[in-house]
């Protein structure tokens, strides 16, 4: 997959894999990883399906209907491209918190709901649940940041609570902060993030 790979100063860290939003590029997210985290690894990638030339991580029918096999595809090679980056560039695989934003948090989400040893953690900005009526691997010690909106046209609070119990039912831990707002990345929200993200792996 297209990809960034950005060597951080601090090995200890975990390495920040970083999923766009439709139209998005691996380009988008780098400001956000930067705050997050300025000592972290950074692999950034860009999804291989293409929507009227507009970047995306998996197929989709219609807005909010997401064509499955595609998801389950693109979820499997996502996850095998983790492997294979993970060796080419000696970061420890066990050690991958994932940062998404809408198409990107939807393949992130994804990945904790098929595979238990994907991902250690996630920053979810805007997700959706990726797909319904399938048991979910046990997420023991998986921890999960959501970032939703209340007026989000794309995903209802609804959706966001069903999302966040999905993940607790799994015994991961959630953590789902709410901005009065649209479907919009915002600064906000990323603030809300780092302190998460510090308080829960202690920068470590
Ligand atoms: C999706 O297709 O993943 C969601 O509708 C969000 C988006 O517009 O990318």
């Amino acid at each position: 997959m297209k990809h960034i790979f950005q060597k951080g100063t601090d090995q200890s860290k975990p390495t920040l894999v970083l999923l766009h939003g439709t139209g998005g590029t691996e380009q988008d997210l780098l400001p956000i990883a930067e705050k997050i985290d300025p000592e972290a690894n950074v692999l950034s990638v860009r999804g291989n399906v293409l929507e009227n030339g507009m970047p995306r991580f998996f197929k989709r029918l219609a807005e909010g209907v997401f064509d499955e096999e595609d998801l389950v595809f693109r979820t499997k090679e996502l996850y095998e491209f983790l492997d294979k980056a993970a060796e080419k560039y000696g970061v420890n695989r066990h050690n991958i918190i994932a940062v998404g934003y809408s198409n990107g948090a939807n393949i992130a989400a994804s990945l904790l709901f098929h595979y238990q040893d994907a991902i250690k953690g996630a920053i979810l900005h805007h997700p959706m649940v990726p797909r319904r009526g399938i048991e979910l691997p046990v997420l023991l010690d998986k921890n999960i940041f959501i970032a939703a909106g209340t007026n989000d046209p794309i995903c209802s609070s609804q959706e966001s609570e069903e999302l966040k119990f999905m993940f607790e039912e799994a015994k991961a831990e959630v953590h789902l902060h709410w901005e009065n707002k649209g479907h919009q990345l915002t600064m906000s929200e990323v603030a809300a993030a780092k302190d998460w993200y510090l308080a829960t792996f202690n920068g470590a």
